[in-house]
């Protein structure tokens, strides 16, 4: 039975001891949650360091932008060469203006909003030939 308790003492003076310890501290645990080095989203680095330098090209943007609707053909958009033929014959600067400014289900620059007139343009070029 002596033995017991001294091991019940123990144990409840180490319970007890354990929010004074250093480790439990407000500082401690503020130092422990410190981020030990940046965090990064999968992919965020790997999209940062492939920054374009210069712009982009057609193919690159109608990958990254324009593919999801016109590369299924969704909501309408065209896809074939067929689908491209009338418009095409409403003249490139028409299909320019309504890839930039959106028109119908077409979104303004396909979503590509950090995309210039330039990039728009090859983008286009890259769809159509
Ligand atoms: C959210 C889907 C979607 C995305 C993303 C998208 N488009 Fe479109 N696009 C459409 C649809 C739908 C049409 C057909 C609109 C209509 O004729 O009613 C269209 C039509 C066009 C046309 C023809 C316009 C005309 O005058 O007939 C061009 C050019 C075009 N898109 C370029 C682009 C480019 C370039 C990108 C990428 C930078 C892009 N689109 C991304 C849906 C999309």
């Amino acid at each position: 039975m002596k033995k017991l308790s001294a091991a019940l003492l123990l144990l409840s003076t180490a319970v007890s001891a354990q929010p004074f310890d250093n480790s439990m501290t407000e500082e401690a645990i503020k130092a422990r949650l410190q981020p030990v080095g940046e965090v990064y989203l999968a992919g965020q680095a790997a999209a940062a360091d492939a920054a374009p330098a210069g712009p982009r090209s057609g193919e690159q943007v109608y990958q990254a932008s324009c593919f999801a609707c016109h590369g299924s053909g969704a909501l309408g958009a065209p896809k074939t060469a067929a689908d491209w033929e009338p418009r095409i014959a409403q003249g490139f600067d028409t299909m320019l203006d309504h890839a930039i400014n959106g028109f119908n289900a077409m979104p303004p620059r396909g979503t590509c909003m950090d995309c210039s007139d330039d990039e728009i343009k090859a983008a286009i070029e890259f769809m159509i030939k």
